[in-house]
């Protein structure tokens, strides 16, 4: 597979986690991270492993990470994910998007989004955070589960997502992306 971002600097396969850090950090560096791609600060590591042997076994597809991570071996998938789950929770936007705050929470309570990813929606034990997160990636996410692009764990997001309208994902992916760092 081809990979043309300008943030790879050259081929990564056959690699282990020490040798591809770098670029790790290089692609989800808080600060300018494409909005594609995740910011995986507020991460827990077991979430972590689970999306990286997803990547690894191909049972999650992706534009670059089945690659990164292809020839990783099993304690190098430890080792990203405890990586991953010492990073801070990146900076919320500093000019958030307006966004009708009332109609998402009604959403997200209607579709239990503030029970499995928490009441603060900073997730936990193998529930990835919804907040600190580009608006972009939660979307394209939502939308990769409705059309079971991704499947996940346990597929409980198809079954969200697909009572979702395109239109209310991108309500809830703005509002999650804008909550602001002092509340809930
Ligand atoms: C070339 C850019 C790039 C590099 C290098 C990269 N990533 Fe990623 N990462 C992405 C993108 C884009 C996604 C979204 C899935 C996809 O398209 O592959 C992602 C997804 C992830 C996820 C899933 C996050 C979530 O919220 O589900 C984790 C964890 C992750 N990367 C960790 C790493 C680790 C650890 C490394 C280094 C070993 C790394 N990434 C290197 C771009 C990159
Ligand atoms: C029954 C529990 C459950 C409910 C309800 C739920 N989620 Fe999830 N969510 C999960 C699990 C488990 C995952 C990880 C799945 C995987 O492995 O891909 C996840 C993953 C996600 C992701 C991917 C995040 C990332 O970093 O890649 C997004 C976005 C998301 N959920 C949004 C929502 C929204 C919005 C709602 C409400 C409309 C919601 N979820 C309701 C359990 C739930």
């Amino acid at each position: 597979m081809m990979i043309g971002l300008a943030c790879l600097a050259g081929p990564v396969a056959a690699q282990g986690f020490d040798d591809t850090k770098d670029q790790c950090v290089a692609c989800h560096a808080a600060g300018d991270a494409a909005p594609e791609t995740p910011l995986l600060g507020g991460i827990d590591e077991k979430y972590a492993l689970l999306q990286l042997v997803a990547f690894r076994e191909g049972d999650r597809p992706g534009d670059v990470m089945p690659s990164i991570v292809g020839e990783f071996s099993n304690d190098d998938l430890r080792a990203a994910a405890a990586w991953v789950a010492s990073l801070d929770p990146s900076p919320v936007p500093e000019d958030p998007t307006e966004v009708d705050a009332k109609a998402a929470e009604a959403l997200a309570t209607e579709h239990r989004c503030n029970i499995c990813h928490n009441a603060d929606y900073r997730g936990g034990d193998q529930i990835p955070p919804l907040r600190n997160q580009h608006a972009a990636y939660l979307e394209a996410s939502l939308l990769d589960y409705k059309a079971e692009r991704r499947v996940g764990d346990r597929a409980a997001m198809v079954e969200v997502a697909q009572a979702l309208s395109d239109a209310n994902i991108t309500l809830l992916a703005t509002f999650l992306a804008n909550l602001p760092d002092d509340g809930d």
